[in-house]
């Protein structure tokens, strides 16, 4: 009788055990879905957006087929009927020991829930800077370089201007090489390339003579605009790498990986007003009748087209 008091009772995790969940592939999946994340913030972000998604898809089914193996673990066998026991013998063995949590489950779910926060860690940081830029205003400001008189045609001018209304012109400086191209059915057409160079973003220089002694300073919106002449016979060049552009800002030699980039411009009220900046792919012809294959705005050494586009680091917004 006392032997049979003294006999501990079967364990409940033992049984547990026996139910394991079936072996399954979808924690490989969920931590091929991570990797992908971490693979794409690296190369590219539609890269990082697959694995987001594969990681939420394949990390939901490992939760349900982890939850249903649980829940579909057979009833353990009812235990004999205990012996009576005394109140003597009760009171040697202490209290009741409380029902144990299984261990494997509690091994499976610790590590989804580690799985799921470095997850979000890495993918909510990602998704943010996707989103934010659409409700969060990127773009530049609108820049008035003023009256379209102080852009003589077929000529190119370096305009130093205000990135931002308000700014003194040494703290926000921009600058770019405007030619008037004249009027192209009845609209008057520009070509508005930046200086700033597309390998790591030094200031390119006019390959010509500048015409310091014409500079003039014109007053707009946006504070002073410096106007310059320039003959950039030999289109382009980067003092810092050598980089070489020609009279359109096509690459022609060195490190940069593109063209120079453009920007928008509208006329308005007889004033010329630039927008936002956008890359450049390539330009056929020149002046009006050029054909500009372009695309959004891309960081310096970025490829804007080519394999090599899809193999670059992602870009911040711009
Ligand atoms: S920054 Fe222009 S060539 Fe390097």
């Amino acid at each position: 009788m006392a032997d049979d008091l003294e006999r501990p009772a079967e364990p409940a995790h033992e049984e547990s055990e026996q139910h394991l969940p079936a072996p399954s592939i979808l924690p490989f999946a969920f931590a091929g879905g991570v990797a992908l994340i971490l693979i794409g913030l690296i190369i590219n972000w539609w890269l990082a957006v697959a694995g987001g998604v594969l990681a939420l898809l394949f990390g939901f089914a490992w939760i349900r087929a982890v939850t249903r193996d649980v829940r579909a673990a057979p009833e353990p066998e009812p235990a004999p009927e205990p012996e009576p026991v005394s109140e003597l013998a009760v009171e040697e063995e202490g209290p009741e020991e409380p029902e144990r949590y299984p261990r494997s489950v509690f091994l499976e779910l610790s590590t989804l829930g580690v799985g799921a926060a470095i997850g979000a860690l890495v993918t909510v940081p990602a998704l943010g800077f996707m989103i934010a830029p659409a409700f969060v205003g990127q773009g530049d400001e609108d820049v008035d370089l003023g009256p379209l008189e102080n852009f003589p045609e077929e000529q190119y001018v370096i305009a130093q201007f205000n990135s931002k209304k308000g700014e003194p012109l040494n703290v926000g400086r921009r600058a770019a090489f405007i030619r008037n191209n004249g009027q192209l059915n009845g609209v008057p057409s520009f070509t508005v390339i930046s200086n700033r160079c597309a390998h790591v973003g030094c200031p390119v220089q006019p390959g010509g003579p500048v015409f310091d002694k014409q500079e003039k300073t014109v007053r707009t919106a946006n504070g002073d605009v410096l106007i310059t002449p320039v003959l950039p016979a030999a289109g382009f060049i980067c003092p810092c790498h050598g980089g070489s552009y020609d009279q359109e800002g096509n690459r022609i030699a060195g490190p940069p990986v593109r063209g120079l980039d453009r920007y928008e411009f509208d006329i308005v009220n007889g004033r010329l007003i630039l927008g936002d900046l956008y890359s450049v792919v390539k330009v056929e012809g020149s002046g009006k009748t050029a054909k500009i294959e372009k695309v959004e705005l891309h960081g310096p050494g970025q490829h804007a087209d080519g394999p090599e586009s899809w193999l670059y680091p992602l870009q911040p917004p711009h």
